[in-house]
């Protein structure tokens, strides 16, 4: 069943190539809603990684499509009252997580249009919603979610591509060949680095922060260490009092328009004493002379980098909670689904 793989989590970690081209796939201009084509604003609600997901497609939508995108925690969005946009899009792996649901259903109430992206067919989402895109992922065993998570990553930037004509189709066509480059890299000096940590920062920047927030989720989710994700501009309004040679932080440092100020940052932090493990180019000397670990990663595009960057991250968490022996597939205190609010 796990295919020759210790764990379903390595297993599900090594399908993504197809995963992320099946995904991208599912829709096409014929099958993109037409009422999502026409809204002028959005709003995704979602939990835990599909929440993550929510935020980096916010911030592409926004940045490629000009259209405001309010993205709200499922368990929030029922309790509090803002101004409702005209589309709601859940976004959620098993299609029965009853704080997406709710919020909704919360739609539904209010004449709003709303859109499930889901990897189940007939779950709960699809009925509560007018329309249903399909991740087709296939059956994800491992609690962390993985290839659900690039399989929302595949349909919302082909989202984004269709509403805007911005992303080219051959980008996208090369986002499984990204991956696979990805699976090729040895992590070993990053895992020992970070199997002997009690807490690690994560730091990014722009779409990058979200990254982060779902890599430091599946750090702590599989390997127990306590993982918390800031935006790399926020550490030192606080968390920098925690920084010391004791705490290892992951950063995304690649060129772009965040890449000088992010390299300040990282001086900042070095400064304290901080073990650094960066993802950037692999040809990047400034970089190299100040992360201890440099993960390359060598895309241009934009999408491509999310992309790798996601999937380097959830090598990291698996195989440092492997080297620290955990239960990786069935994590303590956690279920797959979430079905209670
Ligand atoms: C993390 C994880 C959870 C889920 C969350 C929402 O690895 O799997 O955070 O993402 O419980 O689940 P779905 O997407 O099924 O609504």
């Amino acid at each position: 069943q796990k295919g020759g793989f210790p764990h379903f989590m390595l297993k599900e970690i090594y399908e993504q190539p197809e995963v992320i081209n099946r995904a991208i796939h599912s829709l096409s201009s014929d099958t993109l809603p037409r009422f999502l084509c026409d809204a002028k604003s959005i709003t995704v609600v979602a939990c835990g990684s599909s929440y993550h997901a929510g935020l980096i497609f916010r911030y592409l939508a926004e940045s490629s499509c000009g259209i405001p995108v309010r993205v709200e925690l499922g368990s929030e969005f029922k309790y509090c009252s803002v101004p409702l946009t005209d589309v709601i899009i859940g976004i959620s792996q098993s299609g029965e997580t009853a704080d997406t649901l709710s919020a909704i259903h919360k739609g539904n109430c209010n004449n709003v249009q709303t859109v499930a992206v889901t990897n189940v067919l007939n779950s709960s989402i699809t009925r509560y919603s007018d329309v249903t895109i399909l991740m087709q992922a296939g059956p994800e065993i491992s609690v962390a979610a993985t290839k659900s998570f690039t399989a929302q990553l595949g349909v919302l930037l082909q989202v984004v591509n269709l509403l805007s004509g911005r992303i080219s189709d051959e980008t996208l066509s090369h986002a499984g060949v990204a991956i696979e480059k990805v699976l090729l890299l040895n992590m070993e000096d990053a895992v020992t680095l970070c199997a002997r940590a009690q807490h690690i920062f994560y730091v990014g920047r722009g779409p990058f922060y979200p990254v982060m927030m779902e890599g430091a989720l599946k750090m702590k989710e599989i390997s127990y260490i306590h993982a918390e994700s800031y935006a790399a501009g926020e550490i030192k309004h606080g968390p920098f009092s925690l920084l010391s040679s004791e705490t290892p932080v992951v950063a995304i440092c690649l060129p772009g328009p965040s890449y000088a100020v992010m390299l300040g940052n990282l001086k900042e932090m070095k400064a304290r004493g901080t073990p650094i493990v960066a993802i950037g180019y692999g040809d990047d000397t400034e970089l190299s002379e100040l992360a201890d670990i440099v993960i390359p990663l060598d895309e241009e595009q934009l999408y491509l980098q999310i992309v790798g960057a996601t999937v380097i991250l959830q090598m990291l968490s698996y195989y440092t909670a492997s080297r620290l022996g955990r239960e990786i597939d069935k994590p303590r205190n956690l279920a797959k689904s979430v079905t209670v609010e």
